[in-house]
C-alpha cells in the first residue's frame, strides 16, 4: 500500500511538472475559493488534474476533506486530481473541502468547499420493469385511452436524452390485413386500442393478442440508443356496454316511484352515468344512478306519449364520454284509463218523414283515448233513453258494435214529433258515457218549385255589355221546408245552344234568380236568345210528383248591335323575303273586316325606310325599294285598317319582314394591315397572319373563306396558306429580300351563293433593324413606300413588338386584328 503510493507520488510530480506551467497559463489555477466543476462520468483514469490551487503565502500545503471516496486527491501543491473511475449513477456529486496549513500545520485558509458534479454519459440502457405484462381490454372501448402501462427504468440522468425513453410496438400477434389494433404513447408506455381496434376486435373472433414492445433510450432518435424488449399478453373481454332491451313500462302505475325500469354498465367501474334526451320534451321523466340504474321518476301516460327514446352515457371524471352513448328504448303500455267520448255534445241526424222500416238513420261514432284495437278502447252501444216516447217506445236502435242507427218501428210523422231525443250509451267494459242524440224528422220533397210568371217578355241589350252584369232578376217559389233540399232552387237553361254567355245565380234565402252576363255578347254572331229556364231541387222529388209547366218560364234576350272597330284575321302578320327582291315584289296580304260589314282600307304607319307600299283596297303589300339586310334585319310596320263609312274607326296591327341574306358583300380583311415588317436582311424565313371577314350573314360554322395571292408574279417571293375558315398564314419564301417596301396582294373569295372575291392588299417592309433590334431608318428613304406620313405613326408601335424578342428571333411576327392601332403580340407566338 505504501510503496504503490508513492510510485504514484513520484509519477504525479512528473506529470506536474510538465503541467503545470500549462495550468498557469491555461487558466485552470487561480486562488483557494468555493469552486463548483463538472466532470464526465466513465473510463477508469489515473491522476486526472482538475485544478491547481495558489496560496501567496511561503511554504504551505493544502488538505483535502470530505467525500473522497479514495478517488479525489489534492497534492500538497494545491493541484486537485481524481484517479479511479466516476460514476454518476453511484455518486452523482461529491462535496469537497480544501484548506491550506502553513509549515506548523495551522490551516492559514478554508477550508473552502469545493464541489464535483459527476455528468452523464449514456452508459445504462433502458430495462423494462417486467419481461411480461399481462393485461385486458374491452372489445369497443375508446381509441388512444390506454388500459394498461408497460414501464422501463433508465439509470442514467434523467435530465438528459440518455434517461429519455421512448416506447414503440414492434409486434402484433395475429395482425389481419396488416391493421394494427393497439398502439403505445412513445412516452409513457400507455397501450390503447387504435380506431381499428375499437371497432374491430372481438373476443368471440379472437381474445389473445401478443405484442412485442421495445423500449429506447435518447428519445429513440439516435444511432446508439440503447433498448430492451418486453412481451405483452393482452385478453380482449366482451364489452359490456350494451344497449338494454325494450322497456316496456305500464301507464298510470300507483307504485312509489322513482321506479328503476333497466340498466346499462360501464366496462369498468367508476365511471359517471348521465341521461341525454333524444328529443326536446316539456318534461323528461327519467333518472340515472351511480350504479348505472335508470329509473322512471313519475307515472307515464300512453295517451300523452306512447314511446320515449334518450341515451345513456358513461363518462370518465373529468367529464369525457368513455364510449358511445347507448339508446333506450321505453315503451308505454296501455292500460284502459280513458272513458269514451261523445262526438259532440249533441250529435244530429235527419230522418225524412216517410221513411221506411230498417232504413239506416246515420252511424253514430265515439271513440277513446286508449289504445287503437285494443280492449281498452273496444266500444259499444246502446239506446237507453228516447224522448218523447211517442208514438211508442223504442222507435230507433244502434247496432252494439257499428254504431248504425236504424228506424226500428214505423214511419214517422213531422206534424206529430219533429224531433226525438235520445241517450246512446257507450261503453269501453271499464267507462260508461252516455251521449246525446237528437233525430229530426225532416219534410219530404213533394212539392214543385213554381214561377211567379212564365213569360218574362222581351228584352234589349247592347252588345257591348259588360260581363256579371245582371240583366234579369227571375222568381219562382217551392212549398216544401224552407232551407233544405227539398226546397231550394236551381235555375237552368233548357237550351244549351249559346255558348254559356249567360248564367242563373240564386239567392240562397229569397230563391230569387238573377240572370248575369258570362262572357261578351255578339251581335253579328247571335243577335237573338229564345231561353226557357227551368226551376229544379236539388232534392230529388217524391215519387209520383214531377216538374210540371209551372216548373218553366220563357224569355227573349234582343242583342242590339254597336258599331265596332275593324277587326283583323290574324293577331300578327309576318314574311319574309330575299334582301335582293325585286321592286314590287308581293309580301302579303292583310285582311281585316268590319263586324258591321263596312268597307274597309288599309295604310301603312312607320315604314321609315320607305321600304314598302299597301294596296288600300286589297289589303296586298309590295316592296317599293330594294331591301338591305345589312341595314335592316327585321323590318317592323304597322298595317292600320279604317272603315271606310260610318264612325271611320281604326284598328291597327303589326306586320314583321325577315330579310333573307344574299351574298353581296366581297370579302375583304378584317382591319388595314399597315406597319408590317422583317429584320434586314432576313436571317431565316418568316410568316404573318392575317384574318378576313364580310359582312354578309355568315353561316353558324363560321365562314368559309378561300385566300391565294393576288398575282403569279407573287408566287416567287411569298406563300399563303389557309389556316381555317377566316385566318391565313402569309409567308416568306427565302431570305433574299431587298431592303424595301413590298406590296402584297391576296385574293379572296367569300365561297357563297353567288360567290364573290375580293383582292386586297398590304404593305411589307423589310428595314435594316439597329442592333436593339429597333429599325430608325426614316421611312422615305425606301423606294416604293406608299404613304410616308402614316408609315413613321405605324413604325413606332411595330419596332416596339419587334425590340421584344429581336435576340431570338426577329423575323417571325404574327399578326392579329384584335389591336386597333397596329399589331397585339404575344412574345411565345412571335419567338417561336
Ligand atoms: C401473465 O399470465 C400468465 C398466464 O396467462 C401467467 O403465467 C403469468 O404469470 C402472468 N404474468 C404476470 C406478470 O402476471
Ligand atoms: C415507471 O416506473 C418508475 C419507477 O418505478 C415510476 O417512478 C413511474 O411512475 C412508473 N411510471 C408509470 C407510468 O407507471
Ligand atoms: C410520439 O408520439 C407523438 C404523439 O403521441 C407523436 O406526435 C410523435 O410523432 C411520436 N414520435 C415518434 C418519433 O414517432
Ligand atoms: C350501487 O351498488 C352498490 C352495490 O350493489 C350499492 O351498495 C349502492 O347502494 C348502489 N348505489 C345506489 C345509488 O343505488
Ligand atoms: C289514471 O287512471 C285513473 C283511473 O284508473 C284515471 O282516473 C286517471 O285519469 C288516470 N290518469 C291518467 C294520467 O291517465
Ligand atoms: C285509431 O283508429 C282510428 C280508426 O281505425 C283512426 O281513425 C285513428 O286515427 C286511430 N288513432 C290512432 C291514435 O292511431
Ligand atoms: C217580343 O219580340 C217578338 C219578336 O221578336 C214579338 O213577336 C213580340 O211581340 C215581342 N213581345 C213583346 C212583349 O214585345
Ligand atoms: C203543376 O202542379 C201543381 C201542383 O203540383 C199545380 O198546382 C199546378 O197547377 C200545375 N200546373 C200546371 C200548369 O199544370
Ligand atoms: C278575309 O277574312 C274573312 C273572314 O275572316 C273571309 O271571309 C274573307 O274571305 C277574307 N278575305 C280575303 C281576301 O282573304
Ligand atoms: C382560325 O385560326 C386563328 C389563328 O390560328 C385562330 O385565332 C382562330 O380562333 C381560328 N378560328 C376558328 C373558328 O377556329
Amino acid at each position: 500500500m505504501y510503496s504503490k503510493i508513492t510510485v504514484r507520488t513520484c509519477i504525479l510530480t512528473l506529470y506536474l511538472i510538465y503541467t503545470l506551467t500549462y495550468l498557469t497559463y491555461g487558466g485552470f489555477s487561480g486562488p483557494l475559493k468555493p469552486m463548483t466543476f463538472s466532470i464526465f462520468e466513465g473510463e477508469e483514469k489515473s491522476n486526472q488534474i482538475i485544478f491547481q490551487f495558489k496560496s501567496d503565502a511561503p511554504n504551505v500545503k493544502f488538505q483535502l476533506s470530505g467525500e473522497t471516496d479514495d478517488t479525489f486527491y489534492i497534492h500538497p501543491d494545491g493541484i486537485l486530481y481524481y484517479s479511479g473511475i466516476l460514476d454518476r449513477e453511484k455518486k452523482a456529486v461529491h462535496k469537497l473541502q480544501v484548506e491550506v496549513l502553513d509549515a506548523g500545520g495551522r490551516r492559514i485558509e478554508g477550508p473552502v468547499p469545493i464541489t464535483i458534479e459527476i455528468k452523464d454519459i449514456n452508459d445504462n440502457r433502458p430495462i423494462f420493469l417486467q419481461k411480461n405484462y399481462n393485461g385486458s381490454v374491452r372489445q369497443g372501448s375508446r381509441p388512444g385511452k390506454p388500459f394498461m402501462y408497460v414501464n422501463a427504468t433508465d439509470q442514467d440522468d434523467p435530465a438528459t436524452p440518455h434517461a429519455k425513453l421512448f416506447y414503440r410496438i414492434a409486434v402484433q400477434l395475429p395482425k389481419i390485413n396488416n391493421v394494427m389494433y393497439f398502439q403505445i404513447n412513445n412516452q409513457t408506455g400507455g397501450i390503447s386500442l387504435t380506431l381499428e381496434g375499437s371497432k374491430e376486435l372481438d373476443p368471440f373472433k379472437n381474445a389473445h393478442y401478443d405484442l412485442v414492445v421495445s423500449v429506447m433510450d435518447m428519445g429513440g432518435q439516435s444511432e446508439n440508443s440503447f433498448s430492451d424488449t418486453g412481451s405483452v399478453n393482452i385478453v380482449v373481454e366482451e364489452n359490456i356496454w350494451k344497449a338494454p332491451g325494450l322497456v316496456t313500462i305500464k301507464e298510470n302505475s300507483t307504485e312509489p316511484h322513482p321506479l328503476p325500469i333497466t340498466q346499462v354498465q360501464w366496462n369498468e367501474p367508476g365511471a359517471h352515468y348521465s341521461l341525454v334526451e333524444k328529443e326536446k320534451l316539456l318534461r323528461f321523466p327519467f333518472s340515472i344512478d351511480d350504479n348505472g340504474t335508470i329509473y322512471v321518476t313519475q307515472p307515464l301516460d300512453r295517451e300523452e306519449k306512447e314511446s320515449y327514446v334518450f341515451y345513456a352515457a358513461a363518462k370518465e371524471d373529468n367529464g369525457q364520454l368513455l364510449a358511445k352513448p347507448l339508446e333506450i328504448h321505453v315503451e308505454v303500455e296501455d292500460i284502459n284509463d280513458n272513458p269514451p267520448i261523445c262526438p259532440a255534445s249533441e250529435t244530429i241526424f235527419e230522418v225524412q218523414e216517410n221513411e221506411k222500416i230498417g232504413s239506416n238513420i246515420g252511424v253514430f261514432y265515439a271513440y277513446d283515448m286508449d289504445q287503437n284495437g285494443t280492449l281498452n278502447s273496444f266500444l259499444q252501444y246502446k239506446i237507453v233513453d228516447q224522448s218523447p216516447l211517442f208514438p211508442s217506445n223504442d222507435l230507433f236502435l244502434i247496432q252494439p258494435v257499428d254504431g248504425i242507427i236504424q228506424l226500428a218501428k214505423t214511419s214517422l210523422r213531422k206534424q206529430d214529433t219533429p224531433q226525438y231525443h235520445l241517450k246512446v250509451q257507450v261503453s269501453d267494459r271499464a267507462f260508461t258515457t252516455i251521449c246525446d242524440v237528437t233525430i229530426n224528422v225532416i219534410d219530404i220533397n213533394d212539392q214543385i218549385p213554381i214561377f211567379e210568371k212564365n213569360d218574362y217578355g222581351n228584352l234589349t241589350i247592347d252588345e257591348n255589355i259588360a260581363v256579371g252584369t245582371t240583366i234579369l232578376t227571375i222568381q219562382a217559389t217551392d212549398a216544401d221546408e224552407p232551407f233544405t233540399g227539398s226546397s231550394k232552387i236551381l235555375y237552368t237553361f233548357t237550351n244549351e245552344d249559346f255558348d254559356g254567355k249567360l248564367v242563373i245565380d240564386t239567392d240562397p234565402i229569397t230563391n230569387a234568380g238573377y240572370v248575369k252576363i258570362n262572357k261578351p255578347l255578339d251581335f253579328e254572331k247571335m243577335p237573338v236568345y229564345n231561353l226557357i229556364i227551368k226551376a229544379e231541387n236539388p232534392e230529388p222529388l217524391v215519387q209520383n210528383v214531377r216538374y210540371n209547366e209551372s216548373s218553366y218560364a220563357k224569355f227573349i234576350l234582343m242583342v242590339s248591335d254597336v258599331n265596332e272597330a275593324p277587326v283583323f284575321s290574324q293577331a300578327l302578320y309576318q314574311a319574309q323575303i330575299s334582301e335582293n327582291a325585286e321592286i314590287n315584289t308581293k309580301l302579303i296580304t292583310i285582311n281585316a273586316t268590319d263586324p258591321e260589314g263596312e268597307a274597309i282600307s288599309y295604310s301603312l304607319s312607320g315604314d321609315t325606310r320607305g321600304w314598302l307600299r299597301i294596296d288600300g283596297v286589297t289589303g296586298e303589300i309590295f316592296t317599293m325599294r330594294s331591301l338591305d339586310r345589312e341595314t335592316e334585319k327585321y323590318y317592323q310596320v304597322k298595317v292600320i285598317a279604317t272603315e271606310k263609312g260610318g264612325s271611320h274607326l281604326t284598328s291597327s296591327v303589326y306586320f314583321h319582314l325577315a330579310l333573307l341574306d344574299v351574298n353581296d358583300n366581297p370579302p375583304r380583311l378584317v382591319k388595314d394591315y399597315t406597319g408590317l415588317f422583317f429584320c434586314y436582311p432576313l436571317s431565316k424565313p418568316g410568316s404573318l397572319i392575317i384574318e378576313a371577314t364580310d359582312d354578309d350573314q355568315q353561316p353558324a360554322w363560321g365562314p368559309r373563306f378561300d385566300f391565294s395571292l393576288g398575282n403569279t408574279k407573287l408566287q416567287n417571293d411569298w406563300e399563303i396558306s389557309k389556316i381555317n375558315g377566316s385566318h391565313a398564314k402569309v409567308s416568306i419564301k427565302h431570305t433574299n429580300f431587298e431592303e424595301k417596301v413590298y406590296e402584297v396582294s391576296v385574293k379572296i373569295n367569300d365561297g357563297g351563293k353567288p360567290p364573290l372575291e375580293n383582292t386586297v392588299s398590304f404593305p411589307v417592309t423589310m428595314c435594316k433593324c439597329a442592333s436593339d433590334g429597333w429599325c430608325y431608318q426614316e421611312p422615305d428613304s425606301f423606294s416604293g413606300m406608299p404613304t410616308v406620313a402614316m408609315a413613321v405613326g405605324t413604325f413606332l408601335v411595330t419596332f416596339l413588338v419587334i425590340g421584344e424578342c429581336h435576340f431570338l428571333d426577329p423575323d417571325v411576327i404574327a399578326l392579329s386584328p384584335r389591336s386597333s392601332v397596329g399589331l397585339e403580340l404575344t412574345p411565345a407566338s412571335i419567338c417561336h
